[in-house]
């Protein structure tokens, strides 16, 4: 296994950090891929649902958005990309950041052509692991709003538990709104990670 990174000992290495899921790629996006950024991101049903999130939201906005992203130990902004054609498809981002007091807390969002298929969810897992497998992460945090069923339901399946409820920003509103409060703790995403590879194991024994 790669040894953990420690965010105070930034590693060059770790700004060319990629990582590949079933269906994804998640890496640093560029240039190339603002026009697809500003489709998705400017929607409505986006925008009401992440804390800094501008609309409208167009190529200008696109282009800032790239310029700042940061792959480091302590802020990771990744592009979420579908595979299965030759150049894979820009539909989402996922983040990284130091947010509420928290070292990680994780944010998320899928064009909305893209819901329902998991992809959320595959994309905040492999972030999970990114931060406990090489970030040395305690915990990993995350905030959506109270109404956001959808991406609560991700943050169920990849296993956080509900902390608590709060206050957080909304460009879109200009205002605060109530949010959930959400955290991984290492001990339950290793005990996920062990219950998952001793089934397969089960299995594996089965088959033979
Ligand atoms: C939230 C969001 C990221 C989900 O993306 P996605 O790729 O569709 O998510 P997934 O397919 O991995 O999982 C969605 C789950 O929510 C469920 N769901 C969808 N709408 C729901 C709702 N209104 N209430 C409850 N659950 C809902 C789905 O059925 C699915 O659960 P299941 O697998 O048990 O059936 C996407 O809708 C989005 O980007 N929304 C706008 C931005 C946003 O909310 N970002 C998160 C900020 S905290």
């Amino acid at each position: 296994m790669t040894p953990p990174l420690r965010p105070e000992e930034p590693s060059e290495e770790f700004a060319t950090t990629s990582v590949e899921t079933k269906r994804l790629i998640l890496t640093r996006p560029t240039r190339a891929d603002a026009a697809a950024l500003a489709a998705l991101a400017n929607d409505v049903r986006v925008a009401e649902n992440l804390a800094t999130l501008p609309h409208p939201y167009g190529h200008e906005e696109a282009c800032a958005f790239i310029d700042n992203t940061e792959v480091s130990p302590s802020r990771v902004n990744f592009g979420v990309y579908l595979k299965g054609t030759a150049k894979p498809a820009f539909v989402g981002t996922v983040s990284l950041m130091p947010r509420d007091g928290e070292k990680f807390s994780l944010g998320y969002w899928i064009g909305q052509p893209h819901w329902g298929k998991g992809l959320a969810t595959e994309a905040a897992r492999a972030m999970a692991d990114l931060a406990f497998e090489r970030l040395d992460a305690a915990a990993v945090a995350s905030v959506c709003r109270v109404t956001n069923g959808a991406s609560r339901r991700v943050l169920e399946k990849c296993g956080f538990q509900y902390s608590g409820q709060g206050m957080g920003p909304s460009l879109f509103l200009r205002g605060m709104v109530p949010v959930d409060r959400f955290r991984l703790e290492r001990r339950v995403w290793q005990s996920l990670k062990e219950w998952r590879d001793a089934r397969f194991g089960t299995l594996k024994a089965l088959a033979g």
